[in-house]
């Protein structure tokens, strides 16, 4: 095929002397060979472009490239392996692959002019583009091609190529919106697309604890669209971007030293970031690196599959003071095969085609070098300016080895299959010989039904045109002696989003990261929340302390879990919740062992009282202090001693239940008794005809305690049945769960409280109007003074009670208990006792007698009126009292009366009126003895 004229692809300028040229739009191919089938390739074989004359181009001319690239290089000739081996194989069943492969130099006009000769009609002698309307009979020169390896021009390349439907099938663009169908409707790919990648790099920031990480990008659609995809997943995974960098996609750009400059300000500025993520093309990565290695900078890289792997970046550079390099790359299959293949490069039919010749020339200039990858990555010269003569140099190839990337290796030669298997199933049933056999959108048709098995795994370009293998992850290491090695630690598998590690060695190795920090603010510990302060990014927060209540068990906890109010409890800042401890007010308790050792010696006082008591049961004393009454008495009080056992000790209840009905019922017939006293001393000395007949038949003993106490009972009854207490877990307090007795019905508490301050109030008014009778012999004084002490008691008791909470509450109602039982006691039975045992000489009847005596007369000898009608009164009371009352019940009180007889008979014989009546009540007491 020879082309007279340059109509569309304009020629390189020929520079004198030096043998490159393009005078043929076929100097343009970079290796090629016939074929019944041809497919293109586009490979970016140079790295970079190099404009004619300063600035932007002033004429059209397809630019010189430079910056020979080993990848570009080595994909294309996995393309040209690809070829063969499908040529050798019986897949095709004799059909013939061809190709034709270009080097785009990175470069969307280089890539262009090579995808319009794609485009041209096949087979003619015109080296044109025929316009039509409608393509679908047009046979363009490739029925497919494979590449590019850039984003920016693949999606140049594409949009051209749509034209005609021709399959264009990617083996390293990545960018996410390739995946567009409706833009992009003939592009496939052999990788997964960005999304993936940056979901990977998401969730690996994430896991090692970064959020402030920066980001680099390439000026142009792949490092834009990767930016954009990087932030939204970013921002899934909580990981914020302190800054997202800019830097101009081509080295002729005037701005690049000062944008890496300015890149590195803000790098060093942003002090607490130490990740950056960048999505650049190798040679910026070596610009910027240079230029950080200067200004001594250290920060650990995410690499993008752009320059994870490439030998260039990693060949130049003292990686170890550059930080740390983790990169991503495309799952990769076995490339031995490749890499044997290359070994025969030299040999090969391809010898002199030009993408050989330049290697060959590169190769040339180097031979010198030791590091021959080194020397060919710092290689400078543009390409016009290769000395391509041919000679019979052998071709080294023992150093690509190490510097293949196998993930691009496997995706270059996935894409040439799968062509391969398309074409395979296109041609079942037609003659692929013929080159008008079928037109490129039926093989695109084809390529997007085609299934196939390559090392066992299923391959099938999903309905977005991707195939979803996985990648690798890489770690730049530092060898022993300072070699470079990119070890690949794990996999990241696209389905479970899971890293895979290669083996445990590289697992802890990869960990080993987890010591590098790179966070806006400094992770809050358990116990405390985050805040987040005034900037506007999520990542940068103070931590507050949790408050009372509430916890916080993790790290870097955006909020504070509240704890089970109800049973559990936190002090701030607190990382966990505690039980709340059960408490209540138990016998183990200081307060409470006190209260039972007044309880106990309560007891004990009674028991000795009541031995006392007994014992002397008839003298004067015992008997003018109502005798067996007293010992009701005592019983009632010794209950009520015993009933705050029950407000000690776990409630329960039963207790709850017990000891307010203990206590009020005990209580209750104490003061009943006491009442009946009162009454008995009133009685004694009141002279009102109207009151002492009220009173009169008030006085039945038997009935009036039965009575009153029967009250109690009733509403102690009403109490239980309807609103009886019960024990409940008091949680108000903050700490701890109190177990205490609810009264059920507080009205029916304060009712049965009330009722015995009212017994009690009419026992103090009874006593209080017999408070100034005869010393011995009346205890009036005393019972005022108990009934005092009791109000007092109670009365403080109500506030007390109703402020006080918690597990001290019983404490309170027991000390009110044993000081009114002890007021009780010590004033009604004391008094006795010291008189029973320190003055038996009083506690006879002549003392009895004299005192009163002496009592009366001293009242007579001044109110000589009152006095006398008092014993007037005295005695018809009397007679009454003996009349009305039962005898039997009564004995005590009628033996008190007794002992007013004597003072009346001597009052009678004194005062000679009142004699007679005396005189004839002695008769009848007498008698009735
Ligand atoms: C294809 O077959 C030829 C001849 O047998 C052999 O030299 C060549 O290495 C094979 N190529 C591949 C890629 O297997
Ligand atoms: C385009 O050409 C094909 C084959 O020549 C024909 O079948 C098809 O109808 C044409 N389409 C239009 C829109 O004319
Ligand atoms: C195809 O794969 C791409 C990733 O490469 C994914 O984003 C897309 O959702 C997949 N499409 C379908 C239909 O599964
Ligand atoms: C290259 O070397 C081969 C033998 O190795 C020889 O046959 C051939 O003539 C040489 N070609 C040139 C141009 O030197
Ligand atoms: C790189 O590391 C891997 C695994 O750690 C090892 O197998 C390989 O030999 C190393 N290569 C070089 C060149 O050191
Ligand atoms: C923190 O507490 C929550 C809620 O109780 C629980 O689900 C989670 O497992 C706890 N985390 C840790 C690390 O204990």
């Amino acid at each position: 095929m020879a082309f007279v004229a340059c109509l569309l692809i304009p020629c390189f300028v020929v520079a004198s002397g030096v043998v490159q040229s393009c005078r043929t739009p076929d100097d343009f191919i970079g290796v090629s060979s016939p074929g019944d089938i041809v497919i293109g390739g586009l490979f970016a074989v140079h790295g970079k472009m190099v404009s004619s004359g300063p600035g932007t181009p002033q004429r059209p001319e397809i630019p010189y490239c430079a910056g020979f690239e080993l990848q570009g290089f080595l994909q294309s000739m996995c393309m040209i392996y690809a070829v063969e081996s499908i040529n050798n194989s019986t897949l095709l069943q004799g059909i013939k692959l061809g190709f034709e492969i270009y080097d785009t130099c990175a470069e969307v006009t280089v890539a262009l002019a090579a995808a319009m000769r794609f485009l041209s009609k096949f087979n003619t002698s015109e080296n044109f583009v025929e316009f039509r309307c409608n393509y679908t009979d047009y046979i363009p020169r490739v029925k497919a091609v494979v590449g590019g390896s850039y984003s920016e021009e693949t999606m140049a390349i594409s949009r051209l190529l749509n034209l005609d439907l021709i399959p264009l099938v990617s083996h390293s663009a990545s960018a996410e919106i390739l995946s567009n169908k409706i833009r992009f409707p003939s592009f496939l790919r052999t990788i997964p697309n960005d999304s993936f990648q940056t979901k990977a790099m998401a969730q690996l920031i994430h896991g090692f604890g970064w959020n402030w990480i920066g980001i680099l990008a390439t000026d142009d659609d792949y490092g834009r669209l990767a930016l954009e995809s990087f932030g939204n997943q970013a921002m899934a995974f909580n990981v914020c971007i302190a800054f997202r960098e800019i830097l101009p996609s081509h080295l002729s750009d005037s701005t690049i030293n000062t944008k890496i400059n300015q890149v590195l300000k803000i790098i060093v500025r942003e002090s607490r970031v130490n990740v950056i993520v960048a999505f650049l093309k190798p040679y910026l990565v070596i610009k910027l690196f240079e230029k950080a290695l200067v200004r001594k900078i250290q920060r650990t890289w995410i690499a993008s599959d752009s320059w994870s792997a490439s030998s260039r970046v990693s060949s130049i550079l003292n990686f170890n003071k550059i930080g740390n390099v983790i990169g991503f790359t495309f799952k990769n299959g076995n490339a031995s095969a490749f890499l044997n293949f290359l070994t025969n490069l030299g040999k090969k039919q391809f010898r002199n085609s030009k993408l050989l010749k330049q290697y060959a020339a590169i190769l040339r200039d180097c031979s010198e070098d030791i590091d021959l990858n080194q020397c060919i990555a710092n290689y400078s010269k543009e390409s016009w300016m290769y000395n391509t003569s041919t000679d019979n140099q052998t071709l080294r190839t023992d150093f690509l080895g190490d510097i293949v990337q196998p993930g691009f290796v496997h995706s270059t030669y996935l894409a040439v299959s799968a062509i391969a298997y398309a074409i395979r199933n296109l041609c079942k049933d037609r003659n692929c010989k013929d080159p008008n056999a079928f037109a490129p959108w039926e093989l695109l048709q084809a390529l997007k039904k085609v299934t196939f098995i390559d090392e066992g795994r299923r391959i099938k370009f999903n309905s977005t045109g991707d195939i979803n293998i996985g990648y690798n992850v890489l770690v730049w290491k530092q060898t022993q002696n300072g070699v470079l090695n990119i070890t690949t630690v794990a996999e990241y598998n696209l389905q479970s989003e899971e890293f895979l590690f290669v083996d445990e060695k590289e697992e802890e190795y990869f960990y080993d990261f987890q010591e590098i920090q790179s966070k806006c603010s400094d992770e809050c510990q358990p116990g405390q929340m985050k805040k987040t302060s005034t900037s506007p990014h999520t990542c940068c927060y103070d931590c507050v302390i949790c408050p009372e209540n509430h916890y916080t068990n993790e790290t870097d906890m955006g909020y504070c879990l509240l704890c089970d109010n109800i049973t559990h409890w936190s002090p701030a800042n607190s990382s966990e919740c505690y039980r709340k401890a059960v408490d209540y007010f138990d016998w183990d308790d200081g307060l409470a062992i006190v209260l039972v050792i007044l309880s106990g010696i309560g007891i004990f006082f009674i028991l000795i009282t009541c031995i006392i008591f007994t014992k002397h049961l008839n003298t004067p004393v015992v008997k003018a202090s109502g005798g067996l009454l007293c010992h009701i008495i005592l019983l009632s009080l010794f209950f009520s001693f015993l009933s705050t056992g029950f407000f000690i000790g776990k409630p329960e209840d039963f207790k709850c239940k017990t000891r307010q009905m203990m206590f009020g019922i005990s209580f209750t017939i104490c003061v009943s008794c006491i009442l009946l006293k009162s009454l008995k001393i009133l009685l004694a000395f009141s002279f009102d005809p109207q009151l002492q007949d009220f009173l009169k038949c008030l006085y039945k003993p038997f009935t009036m305690v039965f009575t009153c106490t029967g009250i109690q009972v009733i509403i102690c009854a009403f109490w239980l049945v309807f609103r009886a207490p019960y024990v409940v877990e008091n949680l108000t307090i903050s700490k701890m769960i109190i177990l205490e007795c609810e009264e059920g019905s507080i009205i029916a508490f304060g009712v049965m409280l009330g009722y015995i301050a009212i017994l009690a109030f009419v026992c103090f008014i009874f006593a209080f109007k017999g408070r100034k009778l005869p010393e011995n012999y009346n205890e009036a004084k005393f019972i005022t003074f108990g009934m005092l002490i009791y109000f007092i008691v109670w009365i403080t008791f109500i506030p007390v009670y109703v402020t006080t909470f918690g597990k001290f509450l019983p404490a309170v109602e027991v000390i009110v208990i044993l000081i009114s039982n002890y007021g009780i006691l010590v004033c009604t039975f004391f008094p006795k006792c010291y008189v029973i045992l320190y003055k038996q000489e009083s506690n006879t009847k002549s003392a009895f007698l004299k005192m009163i005596y002496n009592y009366s007369s001293k009242s007579v000898s001044s109110h000589t009126i009152s006095q006398m009608s008092m014993e007037s009164r005295i005695t018809e009371h009397r007679s009454s009292i003996t009349d009305c009352c039962c005898r039997s019940s009564i004995n005590c009180v009628s033996d008190s009366y007794f002992y007013f007889q004597k003072p009346e008979q001597r009052f009678t014989s004194v005062q000679g009126p009142l004699s007679s009546s005396a005189q004839l009540l002695q008769r009848k007491r007498t008698s009735s003895i």
